[in-house]
């Protein structure tokens, strides 16, 4: 979401038509992945009813080198190394 814009609920209503859309196709799990310097964004998929389903240790390593635009430095000052990965079982929603 621009930052300009955060904060006003599209991100929700994004989350929400993902999780529809894939319902709807017969999905069975709904899933992302964050970075370990991210909490708002933990904060923000856990109050959605996501759960934590893995850490990938160290993953930033291989995914900076198809994105080595990803920061080396995130929020809070800390280093991004680490991928979270978040998932929501379709078929209890
Ligand atoms: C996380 C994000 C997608 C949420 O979208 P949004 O439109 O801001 O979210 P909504 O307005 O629907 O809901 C606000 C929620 O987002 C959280 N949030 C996370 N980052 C935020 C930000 N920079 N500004 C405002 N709210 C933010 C709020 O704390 C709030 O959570 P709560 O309801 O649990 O209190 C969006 O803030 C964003 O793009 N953040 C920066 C990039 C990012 O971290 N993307 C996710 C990478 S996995």
């Amino acid at each position: 979401v621009h930052a300009a814009s955060r904060g006003l609920g599209l991100g929700s209503r994004l989350l929400e038509a993902a999780r529809k859309r894939a319902y709807d196709l017969g999905c069975r799990r709904l899933w992302l992945i964050t970075t370990n310097d991210n909490e708002p964004a933990m904060r923000f998929y856990q109050r959605r009813g996501m759960r934590i389903a893995a850490i990938h240790r160290g993953a930033i390593a291989e995914s900076r080198k198809l994105k080595p635009e990803i920061a080396l430095v995130g929020v809070g000052g800390r280093p991004i190394e680490d991928e979270i990965e978040f998932e929501l079982l379709l078929m209890d929603c």
